[in-house]
């Protein structure tokens, strides 16, 4: 099926089920998924590098750490994306954030691009995208080819969301194979209308209440 990262702690497992679940209403949705965000981009940052740096305590001069090298942008794709944002914010307070505006036609499960704005220096950052689910793949796949049109590295790039299909993960990995793909939970498969199983049902309609 191809390369992932299953993020499989028991507090992720524990608050996807409360999102899985069909009672769950819009103000849980919300609060859970950014804090499943939250912690997924704790442990997406574990490789980020760290220099030395001499600084004043109360007490004495020490070398300690900070964070080096790229600067971060977060990116997610509209609209569910945006229900990630501020887990991801929580973690990382200075980052840039970019945003992909697309939508999945209902019939032919095709991506449609509607709206690009991202921080100028978009080539020089590690970047996050984020997106609840990777389904068919195709909107992640397409918000990836306006990064990397507009000049993202794709070896920058980490995609984390929340619930993948394994014909979303493989279309992925064919597509772009230097992009890590960070999941909370890897689901069973799609149906016949491009939905996942057991999945959480539309992400953008739960987070925002529509429909
Ligand atoms: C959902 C979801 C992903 C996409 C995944 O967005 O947030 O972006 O579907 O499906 P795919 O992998 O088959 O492309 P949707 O198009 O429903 O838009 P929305 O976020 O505005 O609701
Ligand atoms: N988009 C969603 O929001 N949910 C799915 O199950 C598939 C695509």
């Amino acid at each position: 099926m191809g390369r992932v990262t299953v993020m499989d702690h028991p507090l992720i497992q524990h608050k996807l089920t409360i999102i899985r679940r069909v009672e769950t209403g819009t103000k849980d949705f919300r609060q859970v998924v950014s804090e499943i965000a939250m912690l997924m981009a704790y442990e997406v940052t574990r490789d980020m590098p760290l220099e030395d740096i001499e600084i004043e305590t109360p007490l004495v001069k020490s070398v300690e750490k900070t964070l080096s090298g790229k600067k971060v942008a977060i990116i997610p794709i509209l609209r569910a994306g945006i229900g990630m944002v501020d887990g991801f914010l929580a973690m990382l307070p200075a980052a840039k954030v970019g945003h992909v505006g697309l939508y999945r036609d209902e019939e032919t499960l095709q991506p449609h691009e509607y709206f690009v704005k991202l921080p100028a220096d978009i080539s020089e950052r590690k970047l996050f995208v984020v997106d609840p689910m990777l389904a068919t793949g195709g909107s992640a796949i397409a918000a990836i080819e306006a990064l990397e049109k507009r000049g993202a590295k794709t070896s920058n790039i980490k995609f984390v969301c929340l619930v993948a299909a394994p014909e979303g993960v493989k279309a992925l990995n064919d597509a772009y194979p230097d992009v890590e793909i960070v999941v909370a939970a890897l689901d069973d498969r799609l149906n016949e209308i491009g939905y996942i199983l057991p999945g959480l049902g539309d992400a953008g309609d739960r987070l925002f209440g529509t429909k």
